[in-house]
């Protein structure tokens, strides 16, 4: 079962010139969360925000700021994102060691904790501390860039993580992330994700207000 829709606009293809008017364009149509993609140059080849960036949207919204961090050794910027204002603190078990610690330090600080899997990572990863969880985000790009296509083959393993989900009696957010437009929404919601990041499709729309209702109107009318 998905606990509805949520669309998540992913600053990072927003023009940074005007972020604030971009940020109030996307709320007014409707974006349920702003996503923050963290990267470090070393988990991923591209550099982008920090904490600052959390702090700046943090004033401009109420809304849940959903940061996904793609840095090696994540636990090092737990407290800064908490600080920041942070909801959702999402990263990768590929970049850590303890990450079951990790997800309880995220909890402590009054976060949402998530855990992110790259395309070629194997849901058996997370399985064992999904109880742990409250986002599993299954990457449909490999990341470290916008403006990427979504790979076909996610949406066998949306299904295999929202069965899993099922399975376990999680009530944790499916989420999904790379390549999502109005062309691949449906299929992604069909096979089970519930909340939803996309960049270049909303923030490279004439009207990305429009564009996240657009998005979830395709959701809504493919079940
Ligand atoms: C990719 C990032 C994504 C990115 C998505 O590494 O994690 O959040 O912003 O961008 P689009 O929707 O343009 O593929
Ligand atoms: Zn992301």
């Amino acid at each position: 079962m998905t606990n509805g829709i949520r669309i998540a606009p992913s600053v990072l293809a927003a023009d940074l010139t005007r972020l604030a008017e971009q940020v109030r364009l996307v709320l007014a149509g409707g974006a349920d969360w702003l996503h923050v993609d963290v990267m470090d140059g070393r988990f991923v080849p591209n550099l982008t925000f920090g904490a600052n960036m959390v702090a700046a949207l943090r004033q401009l919204t109420d809304k849940p700021i959903d940061v996904h961090l793609m840095v090696e050794e994540p636990e090092h910027y737990i407290a800064a994102m908490a600080d920041a204002g942070a909801s959702v603190l999402t990263f990768h078990p590929e970049a850590t060691i303890h990450v079951q610690r990790h997800l309880d330090t995220v909890k402590k600080r009054d976060m949402l904790a998530g855990l992110a899997l790259n395309p070629a990572s194997p849901l058996a990863l997370v399985e064992d501390v999904l109880d742990d969880v409250d986002l599993l985000l299954i990457m449909t790009v490999n990341p470290g860039y916008g403006g990427q296509s979504y790979l076909p083959g996610s949406t066998d393993k949306i299904r295999r993580a929202r069965a899993l989900l099922t399975a376990q009696g999680s009530r944790a957010f499916l989420e999904v992330d790379g390549g999502i437009t109005t062309e691949t929404i449906a299929e992604a919601h069909v096979a089970g994700a519930d909340t939803f990041v996309a960049g270049i499709a909303v923030f490279g729309s004439a009207d990305p207000g429009r564009e996240v209702a657009e998005l979830r109107r395709r959701c809504l009318v493919a079940v």
